[in-house]
């Protein structure tokens, strides 16, 4: 352990910049062994901080080696100025001056990933959140906005391309012939924003007009080999573009638009003004070598990070704690511009199941923090599913409390107000409360209360009146830091209908309707429709209105008719899942005490008559026949019996498979696509519903089904329809299990992005030498220690292995917190993210629970960066 522990920054000590830095003015001399970097900074006292001699304290790194420094033109002696940990302070300074700094980087050695960095033959950067200190000494602060000039120089034989924010301003050469360009970004912007490309790439062009006609440039970059992969992301691009027209009257500013692949990214990607930088996987795609799923996510985080153009780059964060201000509102955004593309319910499905998945899991464990954090270590590790989903539910909800029209005043009036500036949260809410006049005082809670609320709900019908009454309750378990909740502004969607299924309309508060947005507010409060001549069936919490926990009573058979009859397809599916979730605690409750596990599923039922209702969605009907995931299962049991969830799920799955086998191979067949593969909601409808077809089917061992299984692995045009194969050969024990891996890495290993896939479905096979097998990969030729994709694939495949993750001797434990170890150092982000699952220990079964609480303690008596210190410290607290 060090001697001195990291300390924690509180929002509560904002306070404004003591200088503003109005223009930044950047060179970089690009070589091979060392960059210099020289700043000339044009600064002055910041009014609003008040009369004051303050020093000025600029933000460095421990690498970055300072040459030398001038103010106003004369070199500072080293008396006026000193270097302290990683700080540059300058005692005494004008008003208004020049500051100019050089410095000596080595970008070939950042195995951080975050500043300027060598990826594959580039250079590229990444700022956010604490990135540019690395480059510079800067006030590397988000309300520090600056107009910046960035000069790059390097060899134009080795980096024809060299890239930075806002236009092209110059070219020319030095004495030297190296080549000089000269880039010019007109909009003020944080340093976090900052970013810079050279090197040898690939351009795909392309052009788009705005709603005022003007003529924007588009350009998405890659090394030449994968230049042939982008033409989905730009086409996802200029739909991104024309639908933040459409939606929220959001026009492009720059009259040019850059996107640059890197292989070599901690996260999907960045919306650096004017040139966004993608990790590779988030933005390339083919038929041959892209799922569906990441044609999706592509189209998604293309258009995220579009949107932050205006939601996070035009109006901006006035600190760290408020990051849920850019993230969780253009979360609401993609997610919205994906429902639009595509289905809205099956999106909403896709994105709740995340949500109760992994945010809830977070909200339940030590590290859950508020929307808006009260205090953190380090801001890397705050880039969570609480600030970006949790986030983007808060968004979503007061959309829903508005409505959407009031909601784009709302909108429109923020980004009026704002423009220019970093604010904060409470600045996103005053907008929206000031344009619509709807109260959001208590609403607010939201964003500084950690945890997920429970909504537990009875009702009662009286017959002579046919009045129907909801009971309500709300209740946040207690989170760290916070032992105590207030009751919080919860919209409930809730429908009812007959028990024949009919939708019924009936009365709250003398408004008829079949639909009604009821506003829990208190701890406990009472709901009363009118107008009802039978009991009716509730449909609560429609397209889950509010991310709570919700508790009600259903009985099977309530919940077979809302499955069938609901008119919210959400709440179909989510009837589903409880029935499921019901069904399977039984099984999971037998397994870990050892007995036969035996059931009379209900789904068998509900599954029949999905399977034969040609007018569904099949992209629903998909949904609805995947089983609650081993992860969901996880985060709803506590203790948590790993082994136990894995049994109940096979022998459910099993179950289901054997009574309907004759439907299934029927549903595989109907759904085949014949032709050329289209990523089309349509088509990734019929493949996903085909394809879980597929993994029903050959569970029951049908010889038939086995053979079709490496028909399709074998002649499958579309890689979704040829990794489905592998995935269910893989996690079926199909006899040609292995072959297949074997002959699918043999195909594709010249293909980076499919050799993920198949490092990350090899690492997470259920089998007696799974530790074997992973410790295998990490010495294979595909694997790189220092591509966060490699990492992420194999351990977060192996993750998934319950017999090689939570095996009983604590071996699968201590072989990731020897990776975590090793990579503290080297890449403190993404060790850090590596402890996740470690995070959990407290719910886990208590032999395994040991084990787990030992590995953590091991690494916590490492020399930790502030990012796996920070997790493990709070994680044993
Ligand atoms: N701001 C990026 C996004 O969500 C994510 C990111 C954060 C990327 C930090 C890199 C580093 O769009
Ligand atoms: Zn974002």
């Amino acid at each position: 352990m060090k001697e001195s522990q990291p300390s924690a920054i509180y929002l509560k000590d904002y306070k404004v910049p003591p200088f503003l830095i109005d223009k930044t003015e950047l060179t970089f001399d690009l070589d091979e062994t060392t960059t210099i970097v020289t700043s000339r900074l044009h600064m002055r006292r910041n009014p609003a901080f008040g009369k004051s001699t303050a020093p000025l304290i600029l933000d460095g790194g421990e690498e970055v080696k300072l040459i030398g420094v001038a103010m106003d033109d004369y070199e500072l002696p080293p008396e006026e100025y000193r270097i302290s940990e990683d700080k540059l302070i300058i005692t005494a300074t004008a008003d208004e001056f020049v500051l100019t700094c050089e410095t000596l980087i080595e970008p070939q050695n950042n195995t951080r990933l975050e500043g300027l960095y060598r990826s594959s033959s580039m250079f590229c950067t990444q700022c956010e959140a604490e990135g540019f200190r690395h480059i510079t000494y800067y006030l590397d602060r988000p309300d520090v906005m600056s107009v910046f000039t960035t000069t790059i120089i390097a060899d134009e034989a080795r980096y024809p391309v060299m890239l930075s924010n806002g236009n092209e301003v110059e070219r020319g050469k030095t004495d030297e012939g190296k080549t000089v360009v000269v880039w010019h970004d007109p909009f003020p912007k944080p340093a976090y924003l900052f970013a810079l490309v050279a090197g040898n790439l690939a351009v795909k062009n392309d052009v788009f007009i705005t709603q005022s006609q003007r003529e924007i440039k588009l350009q998405i970059f890659t090394e030449s080999h994968n230049i042939d992969k982008v033409d989905y992301a730009m086409e996802a691009l200029k739909r991104s573009m024309r639908w933040d027209e459409v939606t929220y009257g959001r026009e492009y500013d720059l009259d040019i638009f850059m996107i640059v692949a890197v292989d070599d990214f901690n996260m999907g990607a960045m919306e650096n003004k004017g040139l966004n930088i993608f990790n590779s996987s988030c933005l390339l795609a083919s038929p041959e070598t892209t799922t569906d799923d990441t044609y999706l996510r592509v189209e998604a985080i293309v258009a995220h990070e579009y949107f932050h153009n205006w939601s996070g780059n035009r109006v901006t964060c006035r600190d760290w704690f408020q990051l849920s201000l850019k993230e969780g509102f253009t979360v609401f955004r993609d997610q919205t511009f994906s429902a639009d593309m595509h289905s809205e319910t099956v999106k909403r499905v896709e994105d709740v199941s995340f949500l109760k998945t992994a945010q809830f899991a977070e909200d339940a464990g030590p590290m859950a923090h508020p929307v808006r954090p009260a205090s953190f270590i380090e801001i890397s590790n705050f880039y969570t599913l609480t600030v970006y989903e949790k986030g983007a539910e808060i968004v979503r909800m007061i959309h829903t409390l508005l409505g959407a029209e009031k909601f784009r005043a709302g909108s429109d009036l923020y980004f009026d107000r704002h423009d220019g500036q970093a604010v904060t949260c409470d600045d996103f809410v005053a907008a929206m409360q000031d344009a619509s006049g709807v109260d959001l005082s208590q609403f607010k809670r939201w964003y500084s209360q950690a945890g997920t609320p429970v909504v537990t709900v009875t009702d009662s019908y009286e017959e002579s009146t046919g009045t129907y009454r909801l009971i309500m309750k709300q209740h946040t378990p207690a989170t760290p830091g916070q032992p105590t909740k207030l009751p919080l502004h919860i919209p409930v969607r809730v429908g009812l209908l007959s028990q024949q299924g009919g939708a019924l309309s009936a009365q709250v508060n003398g408004v008829a309707a079949e639909d009604h947005v009821l506003h829990l507010k208190a701890n406990e409060q009472e709901f009363v429709f009118t107008g009802l001549t039978s009991r009716p069936v509730p449909s609560l919490l429609r397209s889950f209105s509010a991310p709570v926990k919700l508790r009600y009573e259903y009985s099977a058979k309530d919940l077979l008719l809302l499955l069938s009859a609901d008119s919210d397809g959400f709440n179909r599916w989510s009837a589903s899942q409880q029935l499921a979730v019901n069904e399977l605690t039984l099984l999971i409750n037998q397994a870990i005490k050892g007995d036969e596990l035996s059931i009379e599923s209900q789904l068998i039922q509900g599954f029949k008559a999905l399977l034969s209702d040609a007018a569904l969605d099949p992209a629903m009907v998909a949904l609805i026949l995947a089983l609650p995931s081993q992860a969901y299962l996880s985060e709803l049991a506590d203790p948590i019996y790993p082994a136990a969830i894995k049994q109940a799920r096979q022998y459910l799955k099993a179950q289901l498979a054997n009574a309907l086998s004759a439907d299934f191979e029927r549903v595989y067949r109907e759904h085949k696509i014949h032709g050329e593969y289209q990523a089309t909601a349509e088509d990734i409808a019929h493949r996903s519903l085909k394809n879980i077809a597929l993994s029903y089917w050959v569970e029951t061992g049908d010889e038939l089904a086995q053979q079709e299984l490496v028909t399709q692995f074998q002649t499958a045009n579309n890689m979704t329809d040829q990794f489905s194969a592998l995935s269910i050969a893989v996690h079926s024990q199909h006899p040609k299990a292995a072959e297949l891996l074997a002959a699918f890495y043999e195909q594709w290993q010249s293909e980076p992005l499919v050799v993920n896939k198949w490092l990350m479905l090899s690492a997470s096979q259920e089998q007696e030498n799974a530790l074997a097998t992973v410790k295998g990969l990490l010495e294979h030729p595909a694997f790189d220690l220092k591509n966060p994709n490699k990492v992420r694939s194999v351990l977060g495949g192996f993750g998934q292995s319950v017999s090689g993750f939570h095996k009983a001797d604590g071996s699968g434990y201590q072989f990731l917190a020897d990776q975590i170890i090793l990579l503290n150092k080297r890449n403190p982000q993404i060790a850090s993210r590596l402890c996740t699952p470690l995070t959990r220990w407290k719910k886990l079964q208590p032999e395994l629970s040991v084990k787990m609480k030992a590995e953590l303690e091991r690494i916590l008596a490492e020399n930790l960066s502030k990012d796996v210190y920070e997790v493990v410290s709070k994680s044993l607290a």
